[in-house]
């Protein structure tokens, strides 16, 4: 008999985490104003909110985090950081900062101005939030293909390259600061882009002059799906494959709360001498020091070992196979998500779960709360909250698909935990028929208003 698959690791520290009773939930969610991200983590069974900072370090990590340099300049830890980045991404300049919205504050701050297009992949919405807080435009260039959830189709965080020199042709290169390609794109559903796809957008955007950076939070989930899924890679290992997809990279921010698999952290690194020494001086304004902006030592050594545990093939293998699973489960049960399943998270079709409730009531969001009062599991809205208003006529912006997010952290939970997210969203599925009606805004912000808005029943 074939011997069944099992974690690459054992288990040295547990949390214990809190059941509670549907009334308590339902209590708790109202006092949260039905916003998923009021809750308290206490109140919480099975935290799927986000796979960022969330994921448990390694015994190494540990370690490392015990031998941290906290040197203000110069720190041991930055050049641990630094050769770590040197040779898994293969980019020259390093400069750490405290997240991966802190790496696009700073490099955009060097490089998107007034009025600027930055075309690319699903855009994340910090990314977006910061190219439109400057002003400019992002362009979803992204393949069509990744916005019907049924089609099958390996690589749906490929860029559509007509789409892409569409924009290039049509603007001067002064006005296109450079192309953003999201590996994986974690707006279609943690979907990996193809080596071939990275190679021909950045021949294409040389072509024009036009530099491409990575947003490189999956970095390493992007490059386990070209060895899994593109010919010619089952072969490579994982750091073969990270190296070659930085071939066609210029520069990169980095979320390492992700494949970094630490609490905190993120950097920016690229080939450009000029570019670096620019952030250099916005690093010091908003960050800190260039040899720690925002991360303390020990946390940067903490991160150079994550990245390299994030680029072993048993690790991914072991992340990605349980997200896997959670997914199957779910379609044994006939629910509907985004296929195939994307690396760090599970994107249920909230619009196809809960066609009786109106699009102005946010189906999405409703499929959270309800998936939180039966079980007191969190997700996240991926839908019309978060789209947010369009910049200036201020109307909500319908997003081509309604999702709920399962992100599953890293090294963290159990099958046994699929399981019961599982059957939980099977229970919520089963009464579809009875949920009508969703929630309307009584207070948003003016920008990223899904973090803090407050709604009430419909
Ligand atoms: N880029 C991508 C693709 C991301 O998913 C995120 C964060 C960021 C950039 C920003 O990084 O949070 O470290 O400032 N994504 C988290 C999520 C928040 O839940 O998907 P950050």
């Amino acid at each position: 008999m074939e011997l069944p698959f099992a974690e690459s690791y054992k288990i040295k520290m547990i949390e214990p985490i809190k059941r509670s009773t549907r009334e308590e939930r339902a209590q708790w969610i109202k006092e949260a104003n039905y916003n998923l991200f009021k809750l308290r983590g206490d109140q919480v069974f099975i935290d799927l909110l986000t796979d960022s900072g969330t994921g448990a370090m390694s015994d190494r990590q540990w370690s490392a985090l015990m031998m941290g340099d906290e040197s203000y300049a110069g720190a041991r830890s930055y050049f641990e950081l630094k050769e770590a980045i040197n040779n898994i991404l293969g980019l020259e300049y390093v400069l750490p900062t405290h997240q991966g919205r802190a790496a696009e504050n700073v490099l955009f701050s060097v490089l998107v101005k007034n009025d600027d297009i930055v075309p690319g992949n699903s855009h994340f919405d910090t990314t977006k939030g910061h190219i439109e807080f400057r002003k400019a435009h992002a362009v979803d260039c992204t393949i069509d293909e990744a916005f019907d959830t049924t089609i099958q189709h390996p690589f749906k965080g490929n860029i559509d390259l007509n789409k892409l020199e569409k924009v290039l042709k049509e603007n001067p290169k002064e006005k296109i600061p450079f192309v953003v390609v999201t590996v994986t794109c974690n707006s279609s559903g943690g979907q990996p882009v193809s080596m071939e796809n990275l190679k021909a957008v950045y021949e294409l955007s040389h072509k024009y002059e036009i530099p491409v950076l990575f947003d490189s939070a999956r970095f390493a989930e992007n490059a386990y799906f070209i060895k899994m899924r593109e010919e010619g890679y089952a072969d490579k290992s994982i750091k073969e494959i990270v190296r070659e997809m930085y071939q066609y990279a210029d520069m990169a921010t980095m979320s390492a709360k992700k494949d970094g698999i630490v609490n905190i952290g993120g950097f920016i690194a690229c080939n450009s001498e000029d570019i670096y020494r620019q952030a250099c001086g916005f690093s010091i304004i908003f960050e800190g020091y260039v040899t720690y902006g925002g991360m303390s030592g020990r946390d940067m050594s903490a991160l150079a070992v994550g990245l390299d545990e994030a680029t072993e093939f048993e690790y991914l293998e072991t992340r990605i196979r349980q997200v896997e699973y959670l997914g199957n489960r779910l379609m044994e049960f006939g629910i509907p998500i985004q296929q195939p399943i994307g690396g760090h998270a599970i994107f249920v079709d909230a619009a196809k779960i809960l066609p009786n409730v109106p699009k102005e009531e946010y189906r999405a969001q409703t499929l959270g709360i309800e998936l939180y009062v039966e079980a007191g599991i969190r997700g996240v809205e991926i839908g019309t909250l978060l789209a947010d208003r369009d910049p200036v006529t201020r109307e909500n912006r319908y997003p081509a698909l309604e999702l709920l997010r399962l992100a599953i952290p890293r090294r963290v939970y159990t099958d046994n935990h699929m399981d019961v997210i599982a059957v939980a969203l099977k229970n919520v599925f089963d009464r579809q028929n009875q949920i009508t009606s969703g929630y309307k805004i009584t207070w948003e912000a003016p920008i990223m208003r899904h973090f803090t808005v407050e709604l009430e029943k419909a």
